[in-house]
């Protein structure tokens, strides 16, 4: 099939070595030397999910486009600037996923999870595609870490989800961070809401930014989280959610406070923590790096969202998860000078000098490699002194070297790369000289 996007390949006639193409504006190439840090997120996370009995769930990278529009909602930033659709070659409507809670509801409800014993408890790690200004902490493509606990409405599971979030940045080592919590009501208390805040905002109109006096008439609950200082000072005096709450979700929030002073998780009541998505109900949460409170530097959120599933078409569900942007994690975990754990692994090398001594070598690589070690060599005909050079950058701690004599002898000379000292030992010990402790 014929390549039919319209556009223009660009003949540069670039220097030596240099390529044509860049990796897309907003993305990062995630290279072997960064990949320890996401290792090391992606551990920390299925271990806390292990403790805590979630179990892990993969969806598709795209998804049928309305899934999106109706959950996410048509009046926020994310479904009106910043999805990545388009039609695939039967004229479907698609999109990247811009965020994961959505396909999850849909997977859940497609196969029968409400069947299972409730709540259903699942983790994701998920690339997440966004039509961002890219800045930093900011880019069009990232991976997040998400869980979603579905089939509940008991606030001490709210408090349990919270908890999780934050033993899970704890055991990260990552500190100075703060946990906020919110009460954005629900279908019935927070109508009323809004007219009260729209009825106080309507006397500040003339102090908003542009984006604001959008937000006034398409999404008021937005016109709190606008980080122009102009509008923070507005946001700072309107009435609070919390303060309008009905009876049923008063009581949920103060429940979720009692559960988390019981679970010792330090957190801060934020009135203008929204979120940016629409479907959430009662609880919100943010974790962010301290003194940023605010910014858009959050490393992760989530809440409850009661009414997202039975607006899917199942029945009524109530339900409640988070996740964080890794790349965000990396970048704190940088500024913190936490370097992850490196791998444990014995790096061996095995050099040769002739074509029957390469003959040898080979054989003792793939006979390592078996026994689960981490094994070397080097291609083409390489002066023994250029393999050993190699032997060094690549930290081996051993290196076998194999040679006329040696090949002749059924023997191999074993080299201690850190003390400089050699013996000559038979092949058929080697394995048993490095498995055993
Ligand atoms: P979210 O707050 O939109 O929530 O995204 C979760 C986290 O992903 C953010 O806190 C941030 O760390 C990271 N993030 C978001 N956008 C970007 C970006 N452009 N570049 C880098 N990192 C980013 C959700 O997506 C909800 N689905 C969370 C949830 C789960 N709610 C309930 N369950």
């Amino acid at each position: 099939m014929g390549f039919t996007t319209p556009f223009t390949l660009v003949y540069a006639s670039p220097g030596k070595g240099a390529c044509l193409y860049k990796a897309p504006r907003g993305t990062a190439d995630i290279l072997p030397a960064e990949q320890g840090y996401f290792r090391y997120i992606e551990e920390r996370a299925a271990d806390i999910c292990q403790r805590y009995g979630y179990e892990r769930i993969d969806t598709p990278v795209f998804e049928d486009a309305r899934l999106f529009i109706r959950t996410i909602g048509p009046g926020t930033d994310i479904v009106k600037k910043e999805t990545y659709s388009f039609e695939d070659r039967s004229g479907q409507g698609m999109t990247l996923c811009p965020e994961g809670t959505a396909p999850i509801c849909r997977a859940y409800l497609e196969h029968g999870m409400y069947n299972l014993p409730q709540p259903v408890r699942l983790y994701y790690f998920a690339a997440i595609f966004r039509y961002e200004r890219p800045q930093k902490g900011r880019y069009r493509q990232h991976q997040q870490f998400g869980v979603e606990a579905l089939g509940e409405g008991d606030p001490a599971l709210d408090a349990e989800v919270i908890e999780m979030a934050w033993r899970f940045f704890k055991s990260l080592g990552l500190r100075k961070l703060s946990m906020q919590v919110n009460s954005i009501g629900c279908r019935l208390c927070r109508p009323a809401y809004l007219e009260r805040l729209k009825g106080y905002y309507s006397q500040h109109i003339n102090q908003l930014c542009p984006e604001c006096k959008a937000r006034f008439r398409k999404n008021p609950l937005r016109l709190l989280d606008c980080k122009k200082p102009s509008c923070q000072d507005v946001a700072a005096a309107a009435p609070k959610s919390v303060e309008h709450l009905c009876p049923e979700c008063r009581e949920h929030f103060r429940s979720v406070g009692r559960y988390l002073r019981l679970l010792k998780v330090p957190f801060k009541k934020n009135h203008r923590l929204v979120r940016g998505l629409d479907y959430y109900t009662r609880t919100v949460f943010e974790v962010q790096p301290q003194g940023e409170e605010g910014a858009q530097s959050a490393l992760g959120g989530g809440g409850r969202y009661d009414d997202l599933i039975e607006e899917m078409g199942g029945k009524p569900t109530p339900a409640i998860g988070f996740a964080v942007g890794m790349e965000r994690i990396v970048l704190n975990l940088k500024e913190q000078g936490i370097t992850p754990p490196a791998p444990e692994a014995q790096a061996i090398f095995v050099a040769y000098v002739g074509d029957e001594a390469k003959a040898e070598a080979i054989k003792l690589a793939a006979e390592l490699r078996r026994a689960g070690i981490l094994v070397y060599w080097s291609f083409g005909s390489k002066s023994l002194k250029a393999q050993m050079r190699q032997a060094n950058v690549l930290g081996a701690e051993y290196t076998f070297i194999f040679g006329e004599d040696e090949v002749k002898n059924g023997t191999v000379v074993y080299r201690d790369m850190v003390e400089g000292e050699q013996w000559e030992v038979e092949v058929g010990e080697v394995v048993a000289l490095l498995t055993q402790v």
